[in-house]
């Protein structure tokens, strides 16, 4: 037994397989197929609907209840009067805090630190554990490659290996606690698998993912989550290659089952398994539940129709009662090893102090912000030499905007708004003239721009909160134009004719493509959707009492059209150079059309984005020298240790994360030009020098290569110690053959 969840269990394998099988013998054909029933219900008469139900082992898990009272009355009735007394699972989408709101799973990507991604899961299960919840949809571990696709918001960013990391920490947080466990949430990895993968980043659409693709970009994060000891998985709504996810044998089977030994339970997406009528996949829910039984998907969300159909796919012959105690099983051993059979489910832990949680998410936050440009050092800003701040934007002073997609309990009553912030910090000394200028991120109207105007020609420095509103990304929100909606990036043009330092503070869900404005910033951060104390991290962020330290977990783009761009792409036949890319207005008329010496590059774009993966400034610098590699040729089986010195070469202190990437240089099949295979978050005082060590083992190199098989093969690596993935000390080893 390698995952937490099971070693934190006090009773042994055996013991859980016997009960389930007790318990399995005891139940009737309803009551099994009642565990694979998850049902939401809302309203006021929530308990006098369900109760009927659960009492006779009809339902196994709900979603969705909304009051404590409800959910505790409904637990009662499954633990005290249903036959077996098997408690419910109780699901909610917990994805970044409940009544407390962390930064958007993106935002706390931008970290790079798994503890601050722990400790926000931990805030998240602590509060939503107090209200009887006991399973969260989350963490989503899609690798997300187009900022199109509204739900990158929920992701870690376009990174398999650095999606597993902050996966793992994300399901410990939620799933592991000191106590008997009572103030946990039994997580779920979502979605199984592809779904990132959304054509034009379009929701729900087709994925079209190569199998070569598939295991070494889009399941790694899955297999982490797996050996993380997540308790459930959840299948992706999409048709990939042609098998929608929540039907795949191979996902599901293969995978999920063979390959990874996972044994708990896989829950559908919304009505996904009804949906495979929907794909064209088969004809009626009769079918749609023989598929989805036989692929594995052992919770049906919300259909119906496993309650509807199973039965009579048992009575006829197609389904054999085997089959379905393995699937009920599975949800067995959910509930038994997420604890819930062996604590008083029926009466939850109090809440948590509401203190200590704001504190976790304001840490979270700030390190959440990445610091883009900052010319002429114009940030910090130093309040002794500001009289008048203008603070302008639709973002400045929005409690609910500020806490991003997918917070349906969070507690807007609880969220410091920049503006709030800055007024309270800068109290007395400096001047706040507050211009909304704009009604929504989104508006037309102009009419607020000249109060804008003159606010800035009055202040010393300006602040603009722009973006997205949050309901401009999650599930179901996606955007073909990603640039700044509306007419901000008109109001940065003209806030740009004041002169003054223009200060832009974006908080959105996605990358936005702000190629054509970026030049008008002095200093431009990156604020996602902060959460609850989004306010106090940018306002010290603003002031320099907070150092910003946050790195880009996905590409930025220069311009919509160049989406997908990440950095981990292949080399292709032609890769393009600086000097091979010509661009549109350098044409001359008459040209004749060639491909001779041409490469892979937009002639309005070039082939780089405009801020990379990994990119984030400080207010300090940092120097790296001295990159050593204990070895230079390597036997199968063995490691290289790739040692650098990072120096803060700046006067400021400051925390650097220092990346390691490889570049397999030959492979059975192609390699990505560079992966992340490594990090470390380094606080360094002025002049401060620390040695950075990695070790790389022969298995962290390998891939699923052209024979199908996991394996490094020999040759050459090229190795990179850097401050993002561009640039950076190279050095390089082999594998001998
Ligand atoms: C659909 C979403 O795709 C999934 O992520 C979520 O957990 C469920 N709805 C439940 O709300």
């Amino acid at each position: 037994m390698n995952s937490a969840r099971e070693e934190s269990t006090i009773v042994s394998r055996q013991d859980v397989e016997d009960r389930i099988r007790a318990l399995l013998d005891g139940m009737s054909l309803e009551e099994k197929v009642g565990q694979l029933n998850l049902v939401q219900c809302t309203g006021p008469h929530v308990v006098e609907d369900l109760a009927p139900d659960i009492r006779a082992g009809r339902i196994g898990s709900i979603l969705n209840v909304e009051d404590r009272d409800a959910i505790n009355a409904l637990q009662y009735i499954a633990v005290n009067e249903s036959r077996h007394g098997i408690p419910l699972l109780i699901g909610r989408d917990v994805i970044h805090g409940y009544h407390t709101i962390a930064p958007l799973p993106l935002g706390q990507a931008a970290s790079f630190n798994p503890a601050v991604v722990r400790d926000c899961a931990r805030v998240a299960a602590q509060e939503a554990s107090a209200f009887g919840i006991n399973w969260t949809f989350a963490p989503m571990i899609d690798i997300a490659r187009d900022p199109r696709w509204g739900r990158i918001a929920e992701s870690f960013g376009e990174d398999p290996f650095l999606t597993g990391q902050l996966g793992t920490a994300m399901i410990h947080g939620f799933q592991i606690s000191e106590d008997n466990g009572a103030d946990t949430l039994i997580a779920c990895a979502k979605h199984f698998a592809g779904y990132g993968a959304s054509e034009a980043g379009r929701d729900y659409n087709t994925t079209n993912v190569p199998l070569n693709e598939l295991r070494n970009v889009y399941l790694p994060p899955f297999q982490a989550a797996r050996a993380a000891g997540v308790g459930t998985f959840m299948t992706s709504f999409s048709d990939i290659d042609g098998i929608p996810a929540t039907a795949s044998d191979f996902l599901l089977k293969t995978v999920l089952r063979e390959e990874w030994g996972f044994e708990g339970a896989v829950v559908s997406d919304w009505d996904a398994i009804h949906q495979l009528c929907v794909h064209g996949l088969c004809e009626n829910d009769v079918e749609a539940t023989h598929l989805s039984a036989d692929a594995g998907v052992d919770i049906d969300m919300v259909s119906a129709a496993y309650q509807q159909h199973m039965p009579e796919l048992i009575a006829n012959g197609r389904m054999s009662i085997a089959r379905l105690d393995e699937l009920a099983g599975n949800v067995l051993r959910t509930k038994i090893l997420g604890g819930l059979m062996d604590r008083d489910v029926t009466s939850p832990p109090d809440e948590p102090p509401r203190m200590a949680a704001l504190t976790k998410v304001r840490e979270a936050a700030e390190q959440s912000l990445v610091l883009l440009r900052n010319e002429q050092n114009i940030l910090p800003l130093n309040a002794a030499h500001i009289e008048r701040l203008a603070v302008i934007g639709p973002l400045a002073d929005e409690p609910v905007e500020q806490l991003g997609t997918w917070i349906f309990d969070g507690d807007a009553a609880r969220s410091v708004t920049p503006l709030s912030a800055l007024k309270s910090m800068l109290d007395g000394d400096v001047a706040v003239d507050y211009v909304r200028a704009l009604e929504t991120s989104r508006s037309r109207d102009r009419g607020g721009f000249d109060d804008a105007l003159n606010a800035a020609g009055a202040a010393d420095a300006v602040v603009l909160f722009l973006g997205e509103e949050s309901i401009l990304s999650g599930e179901a929100h996606c955007r073909a134009d990603i640039t700044l909606p509306g007419v901000q990036a008109d109001l940065v043009r003209r806030l740009r004719t004041t002169g003054k330092p223009l200060i832009g503070v974006i908080l959105a869900g996605r990358p936005l493509a702000m190629g054509d404005i970026i030049e008008h910033f002095d200093a431009l951060i990156y604020a996602w959707h902060p959460g609850s104390m989004g306010g106090p991290a940018i306002a010290d962020t603003l002031f320099g009492r907070c150092v910003p330290s946050g790195k880009l977990p996905v590409s930025f783009p220069t311009m919509s059209g160049q989406v997908p761009i990440y950095y981990g792409h292949k080399q292709t036949g032609r890769p393009a150079t600086p000097e091979t890319v010509i661009h549109i207005d350098d044409i001359p008329a008459g040209a004749e059309q060639t491909s001779l010496g041409m490469t892979a590059f937009h002639l309005d774009a070039g082939y780089q984005p405009l801020f990379p993966f990994g990119f984030g400034l400080s207010y300090t610098t940092f120097h790296y020298s001295d990159l050593s590699i204990n070895h230079h040729d390597i036997p199968m089986g063995g490691s290289v240790v790739v040692e650098a010195s990072v120096t803060n070469s700046g006067d400021r202190s400051g925390t650097e994360i220092v990346q390691l990437y490889i570049r397999d240089r030959f492979g059975s099949l192609t390699r990505p030009v560079r992966e992340l295979k490594g990090f470390k978050r380094v606080h360094l005082e002025p002049g401060e020098t620390r040695k950075v060590s990695f070790r790389l083992h022969t298995d962290d190199l390998a891939f699923y290569g052209r024979n199908g098989q996991f394996a490094a093969e020999p040759g050459a690596f090229d190795v990179w110690v850097s401050a993002s993935s561009v640039g950076g000390l190279h050095a390089v080893f082999s594998i001998s053959g």
